[in-house]
Order: structure tokens, then C-alpha cells, then sequence
């Protein structure tokens, strides 16, 4: 497996590929990997000749007061999982070798990224869209992989490679789940045990709205009031947003009917986690 950190040795790895006619599976990471990250290598692996992977923690996407300074880094451990998963090349350049001196350019998007997450994470996907373009440009995917953890991003990239004509497959992959059914993430770790019992009351909230649109509920309104019920058990958790909204757009709806976003943030403590289902 190959390592690149600086841009220049990324892309003329990427140039030997596309000499060659090799697809390539890109999946872009800020590492400290999980089932998750993993299962998005696997898809990757399946589907192109090449897997590349980025490791970067892109400091672009952290608002001020959030935890760009201890986000877990494990790049030893990431480098050797990748190793494991037959990846071709990771790369894991510095801060400054993505935001050299002067650096002053941004790719903004405007409507999907004001909703869900985007009240409460200003700037945040300015700077994914940002990092994710000038990872397309470096990488020069035909695939790139991402999960549906963070729906609203995924549906922010699958318009960003429209709108900018990338010429990449954005493909989505499922939500990896503990046996308890808390969402691998990154941030799990920084749970204690007591609130990492209490994270749970995210999926089952998620489950308990499943349940009462199978039984035929179709107000949205309803939905959300149980599933804030269903929360308020858990003394710890505090809500950011329960929303049901149109899969697409990501407007909230007050009717159910047709392919539904369900979407919840949670506060555990300092923590912030976020989970959905998609349903129709
Ligand atoms: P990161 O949080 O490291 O996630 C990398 C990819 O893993 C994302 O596409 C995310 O949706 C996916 N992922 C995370 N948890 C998952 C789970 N439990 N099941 C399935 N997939 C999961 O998302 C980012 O990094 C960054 O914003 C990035 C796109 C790399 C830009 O910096």
C-alpha cells in the first residue's frame, strides 16, 4: 500500500492509474476508522480496480468551540486497517499542504446546507464542500464513497458533483450499527460509559417513529412528538433537531407519504450525534 502526503506524489500516482484505464474508488475520512468507515472501503473495493483513501481532518469543517483540537487521530492504526482492506494508496497530507499560506478560495452551496445540521454547525459544510472539491480535483474518482450517517452530506456531495460537473459516481452505503443500535462514529469514543448508555435513546427514538408510521401514521407532527418523548426519558440528552422531512430537499414535511428523511441530533454531554432512517 502506498502513502502519499503531499499533493504533487498523490496526483501522479492517480495520473499512472488513469494511464492505465483503472477505475478509482475514492473514500473520503478524517480517520480514527470504524465498521463504518471500513464498509465503505469494502464497497469501494468491490466495485473499481484502485481504492484511495483520504485521512485528513479538515479543519475548515470545525466551527469555533467544536472539537477540531481532540478529534481522535490514530493514523498508524488507519494506515494499517487500510493496509488490511487491500486499499492501493492512502492519502494524508498535512493542514498545509491543503491550505497552503494565501489559501482564500471556498465552494459554497446555498440551500441544502441551511438545514438539519446547518443552523447549529455554521461554516461546517462550507468547508466540507470546500475539502471534498479539492479532494475530487487531486483524486480524480470515477466512485466516491460516502455513508449515509451524515445524509445531509451525502445529499450536499451528490449536488456539489451536478452542480460543478465532477464527473464521479457518488455512491451511498448504510449505517453501520453497534449491537445496541448506536451509529458507529468517531465521536462514540468520547462517550463515558453512563452516557454512552444513554446515546441509545437516538436509535430508539428513530425506531419508535418507524413503528407508529408502520401502524399508519402519516402527521409528522405527531411522529416528532413521540419521538421528543421517547428522548426526554434519557435524563443526558438534550435535542438539537428531530426533523421529518422530503429525502431530497430536505424540507420538512407535516404529511408522510412518499421517500421520508427521519433525522435527529442529540446533545450526550458535550458530545454531538447525530442518526436517521430513510423511509418509502
Ligand atoms: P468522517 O466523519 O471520517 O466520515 C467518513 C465517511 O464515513 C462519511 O461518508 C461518513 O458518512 C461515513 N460514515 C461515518 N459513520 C458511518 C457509519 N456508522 N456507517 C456508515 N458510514 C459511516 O464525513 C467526513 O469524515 C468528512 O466530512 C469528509 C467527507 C471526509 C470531508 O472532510
Amino acid at each position: 500500500m502506498k502513502i502519499f502526503t503531499t499533493v504533487e506524489d498523490m496526483r501522479a500516482y492517480v495520473k499512472a492509474c488513469r494511464n492505465k484505464d483503472h477505475a478509482i474508488g475514492f473514500v473520503p475520512t478524517m480517520g480514527a476508522f470504524h465498521k463504518g468507515h471500513i464498509s465503505l472501503m469494502q464497497a469501494a473495493r468491490k466495485e473499481n480496480d484502485v481504492v484511495i483513501v483520504s485521512i485528513f481532518v479538515n479543519p475548515l469543517q470545525f466551527c469555533s468551540g467544536e472539537d477540531y483540537d481532540r478529534y481522535p487521530r490514530q493514523t498508524d492504526l488507519d494506515r494499517r486497517i487500510c493496509e488490511a482492506e487491500g486499499v492501493d494508496a492512502v492519502f494524508n497530507p498535512t493542514v498545509a499542504e491543503i491550505y497552503p499560506k494565501g489559501f482564500d478560495s471556498h465552494v459554497d452551496q446555498g440551500e441544502l446546507p441551511s438545514k438539519l445540521c446547518g443552523p447549529f454547525r455554521p461554516g461546517h459544510f462550507r468547508g466540507v464542500t470546500t475539502v471534498v472539491s479539492k479532494l475530487f480535483n487531486i483524486i480524480l474518482p470515477d466512485a466516491a464513497y460516502f455513508g449515509q450517517k451524515d445524509y445531509q452530506q451525502t445529499q450536499i456531495i451528490r449536488r456539489l458533483v451536478q452542480d460543478l460537473n465532477f464527473d464521479i459516481k457518488v455512491r451511498m452505503m448504510p449505517i453501520v450499527r453497534e449491537d445496541d443500535g448506536l451509529a458507529m462514529s468517531s465521536r462514540n469514543v468520547y462517550l463515558g460509559p453512563k452516557q454512552r448508555r444513554e446515546a441509545t435513546c437516538i436509535y430508539r427514538s428513530l425506531l419508535r417513529a418507524k413503528e407508529l408510521i408502520a401502524k399508519g401514521e402519516n402527521d409528522a407532527g405527531k411522529v416528532i412528538q413521540e419521538m421528543r418523548r421517547e428522548i426526554r426519558k434519557t435524563k443526558g440528552a438534550r435535542v438539537d433537531y428531530l426533523a421529518i422531512t422530503n429525502a431530497e430537499t430536505l424540507e420538512s414535511i407535516r404529511e408522510i407519504k412518499g421517500k421520508v428523511l427521519i433525522a435527529v441530533a442529540v446533545r450526550i454531554g458535550k458530545t454531538r450525534l447525530i442518526d436517521n432512517i430513510l423511509l418509502g
